[in-house]
């Protein structure tokens, strides 16, 4: 079957056999950061967003995805750096293989979350699997990252006030 979808903002059109999963369809269409880890669902590795929502490309057919819009870390440049940055600075990586799944859900969940407790912050990672660490030093860097996001939309929230005041 013809499916119609948008990588990373970029309409594409494909022939799609009813089996082919949708990681295959990105990686043949040059999304390597989606990577490949245990193909059962368990590992969050090759995690994208569909329609802004983080899914399993390994367990989603290529075919449920026509007519809609697919984003994966080579979409997401910006903020993946931003956010990459405050994990390395806790020293967090070890191999990277569990960097771009995590970095996916990290991001999904900033977007859902603006004050996350660390319970919600473990649970919304639940479905990540870290072979070197317990991650520990990804939850440092994760509230370091929501440190400096609430301390940024404080000091705008300042200006605002005090332009409104001089206006
Ligand atoms: S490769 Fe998809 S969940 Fe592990
Ligand atoms: S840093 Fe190696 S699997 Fe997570």
């Amino acid at each position: 079957m013809q499916i119609k979808l948008w990588i990373n903002n970029k309409a594409v059109i494909k022939e799609a056999e009813a089996d082919l999963l949708l990681i295959d369809l990105l990686r043949n269409n040059g999304c390597y950061s989606v990577k490949r880890g245990c193909e059962t669902g368990n590992c969050g590795l090759c995690t994208v967003f569909v329609d802004e929502k983080p899914v399993l490309s390994c367990s989603t057919l290529a075919a449920r995805v026509n007519g809609k819009k697919v984003t994966t870390l080579e979409g997401l440049q910006r903020e993946a750096e931003d956010f990459g940055t405050y994990i390395a600075e806790q020293g967090a990586e070890q191999c990277g293989f569990c960097n771009p799944g995590f970095i996916m859900n990290a991001i999904a969940m900033f977007r859902e979350k603006q004050n996350p407790s660390d319970e919600e912050i473990k649970e919304y990672l639940a479905g990540n699997l870290c072979r070197c660490s317990g991650y520990e030093g990804q939850l440092r860097g994760i509230r370091a990252y929501l440190e400096y996001q609430q301390s940024k939309a404080a000091k705008a929230e300042l200006a605002a006030q005090n332009i409104s005041e001089v206006i």
